[in-house]
């Protein structure tokens, strides 16, 4: 059965309730709270000579065609901003090499507005340059990257020279073309292990961290913190996310993971759809409520709304500011399951299997830096997360991509 949820099409305030699990690492939810409509420019206060955004000023967007960032770009366009899309296609399905990806043709039957997209790869200076001279960019959010946890163990020059040289490369260009305001994509990974709980921004950060990913995104934040001191007019929010779930109402844009999913809820979707035959749980004598791993689940909408929050909050900060995107409240790798089946209506049939090497037993964020500075919250349970993933699923089993002959599919 797909649960259609009867808020659709979604209103931006739509809070939909809280949920409820026992852990010895749990917090009190923080789902509930004052709905809360955010206007583009209803901030008031400007510092310095901080430019506010207008409605006419293009936001580059790159690594836009994938998951999180076609989710940001359509919350862009539904605020009245105009995104452009820059992706080399490394991680997003395209028609044939420079067609538009199909995240954003999706995003034109949603919204009936057209994206711009380059096919441009963020190790390509030239090209990045005759970009910045082609428009005039108020701001940037920077998503592209390599994100694969193993496949940075196995090659990590890649991940260097793309995700900290494509940075270097951009943050280039900005300079040249005096673009300082910046939307940063990092990670919950750059706290390491947690020394306390729940993770708040003042945690330590790039302790203990045990593969190339995780460490590209603790230096990338260091180098944008130094440019930020260095240089004066950088407005720069590090956004470090928690685990992004789930896909937009209409399921027709969502985390299409290329070969066997790494992480838990794309591999329990797949495991419901038939794709894949069962989950392994990795681990289950962590000291959490059920024994499983316990993380901040995050909705991908949630997500991608928290980026306009901090949009229209760069005007007010100065240098850079580094802040939680998560919910407050930690679910265990069984509640996941649970969850999921319950959305579904589908068994999930797992195993339990060794801890996976560099696993944390339990993580989840303090989000209230968040809800003071951007006045933005997350609103979306688990349930939604689950119900809006398994729309995404069941009505593309195979992502963007048909099967098994790989044609696109279009609706
Ligand atoms: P994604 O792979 O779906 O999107 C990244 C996009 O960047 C892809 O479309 C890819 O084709 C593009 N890209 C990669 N290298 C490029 C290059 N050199 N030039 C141009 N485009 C390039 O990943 P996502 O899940 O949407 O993640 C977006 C960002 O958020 C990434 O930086 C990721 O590290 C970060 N992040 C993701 C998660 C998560 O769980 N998904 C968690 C924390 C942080
Ligand atoms: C992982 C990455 C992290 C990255 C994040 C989001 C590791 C060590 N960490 O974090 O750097 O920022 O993804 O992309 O890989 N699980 C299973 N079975 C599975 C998959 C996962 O039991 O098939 C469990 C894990 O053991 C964990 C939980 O599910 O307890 C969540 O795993 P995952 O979705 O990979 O996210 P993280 O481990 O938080």
């Amino acid at each position: 059965m797909e649960g259609i949820r009867s808020d659709f099409p979604p209103s931006p305030d739509t809070d939909v309730g809280s949920p409820s699990t026992s852990s010895e690492c749990d917090v009190p939810c923080v789902f509930s709270g004052p709905k809360r409509i955010f206007h583009p420019f209803s901030s008031k206060k400007v510092k310095n000579d901080g430019k506010k955004l207008i409605m006419d000023d293009y936001i580059l967007v790159t690594g836009g065609a994938g998951y999180i960032g076609c989710h940001t770009v359509l919350e862009l366009l539904e605020s009245g901003y105009q995104p452009i899309v820059i992706d080399n296609c490394c991680n997003a399905t395209c028609d044939g090499v420079e067609s538009t990806p199909e995240s954003l043709k999706r995003i034109k039957q949603i919204t009936g507005k057209e994206v711009t997209f380059k096919y441009i790869d963020l190790l390509d200076k030239p090209r990045l340059l005759a970009l910045f001279k082609e428009f005039k960019f108020n701001a940037v959010m920077h998503f592209a990257g390599l994100k694969s946890v193993n496949e940075s163990i196995a090659k990590p020059m890649d991940y260097y020279e793309v995700n900290i040289g494509g940075t270097i490369n951009l943050v280039e260009c900005m300079k040249e073309f005096n673009v300082k305001n910046m939307v940063f994509s990092s990670s919950a990974t750059v706290y390491g292990p947690p020394v306390k709980l729940p993770v708040a921004e003042t945690h330590p950060v790039g302790k203990g961290l045990t593969n190339p990913y995780g460490k590209t995104k603790f230096f990338i934040e260091e180098i944008l913190r130094d440019l930020a001191n260095a240089e004066e007019g950088w407005r720069i929010m590090i956004l470090r996310y928690f685990n992004p779930v789930g896909s937009h109402i209409s399921g027709l844009i969502g985390e299409d993971p290329q070969g066997t999913p790494g992480n838990l809820m794309p591999y329990v979707a797949q495991v419901a759809v038939g794709r894949l035959p069962i989950l392994s749980v990795f681990g289950n004598d962590y000291k959490t409520h059920d024994g499983t791993g316990v993380r901040d689940f995050i909705h991908v909408v949630d997500l991608a709304k928290g980026h306009i929050a901090a949009l229209q909050k760069l005007s007010e900060i100065e240098g850079s500011k580094a802040i939680n995107l998560g919910t407050g409240h930690g679910y265990s790798v069984l509640d996941a399951v649970k969850a999921f089946e319950r959305a579904s209506q589908r068994d999930v049939p797992f195993k339990f299997a060794p801890r996976r090497p560099g696993d944390l037993g339990c993580v989840y964020a303090d989000p209230s830096l968040a809800e003071k500075l951007l006045n933005w919250k997350a609103s979306r349970t688990l349930d939604d997360m689950c119900v809006d993933l398994w729309r995404w699923q069941s009505k593309h089993p195979n992502g963007y991509k048909t099967e098994p002959n790989g044609n696109l599919k279009t609706s």
